[in-house]
């Protein structure tokens, strides 16, 4: 059981003291009645809290994919540069929500913004080989030496990389599919074989893939059934 005023104001961002003035003029209910007081108990497993009208769902997590456009960073807060969590919808903005890893600035595509912190370290974690699949372009052609050489591993200054996989799909693009995610990895590896990365778009999380519809600098929840296919199950 947990107190109305605590539900509502963590749900939609409303203060104690703006949830017992909505309380004081009617505007809660709770099963249909009328809330009494704004500090009562109630069950968020089965008791049902409509405001104005509109049932509140309550969530312990959000979690949320964004189709990242260039110029952003992964960041909650920066001085200069706008952070991803500007293309986070204003209803979200009493959540802390983080995004969970990094793409560089230049790097669109999918990411994942939660305030589930175990969620984000698990999906993250090299441990948990959870994949990453990026779609890139390069300014000299692709080579077989490149495809061998992301197998076995590239030597970067902070180490060898694991085994990763380059699937060439055209002169200057191909598919690369990390389990690890170290600073500006691709564009390193590909560094490593004398090739600039142009454009780099991630398109997968697991097996979760960025779809179709979503536009650049859109938003929305994941599904269960979404957050399953991210951690590969
Ligand atoms: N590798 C990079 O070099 N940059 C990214 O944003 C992601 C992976």
């Amino acid at each position: 059981m947990e107190r109305l005023d605590k539900i509502i104001s963590n749900q939609m961002g409303y203060s104690r003291k703006e949830v017992k003035d909505l309380v004081k003029s009617k505007r809660v209910l709770i099963n249909d009645v009328v809330a009494s007081k704004s500090d009562i108990k109630v069950d968020v497993s089965k008791d049902i809290i409509k405001v104005d009208g509109k049932e509140i769902s309550v969530k312990e997590f959000v979690y949320l994919m964004l189709n990242k456009p260039k110029g952003y960073v992964s960041a909650t807060e920066d001085k200069v540069m706008p952070t991803v969590l500007e293309l986070i919808p204003i209803e979200y903005s009493h959540r802390d929500l983080f995004p969970a890893g990094r793409l560089d600035r230049d790097t669109t595509g999918l990411m994942l913004i939660t305030d589930d912190g175990e969620f984000a370290h698990n999906i993250l974690s090299p441990k948990k080989h959870v994949k990453k699949t990026y779609e890139v372009v390069i300014d000299i052609p692709m080579t077989e030496e490149m495809v061998i050489g992301f197998k076995n591993g590239v030597n970067l200054i902070d180490g060898e990389c694991k085994s990763s996989e380059l699937i060439i799909t055209g002169e200057y693009s191909g598919t690369v599919i990390l389990t690890e995610g170290r600073y500006h990895q691709i564009k390193r590896m590909f560094g490593c074989f004398g090739a600039k990365v142009l454009e780099l778009n991630r398109v997968g999380m697991g097996n979760f893939y960025l779809p179709a519809d979503l536009e650049i600098g859109e938003c929305r929840e994941f599904t269960d059934e979404d957050l399953k296919k991210i951690k590969g199950d």
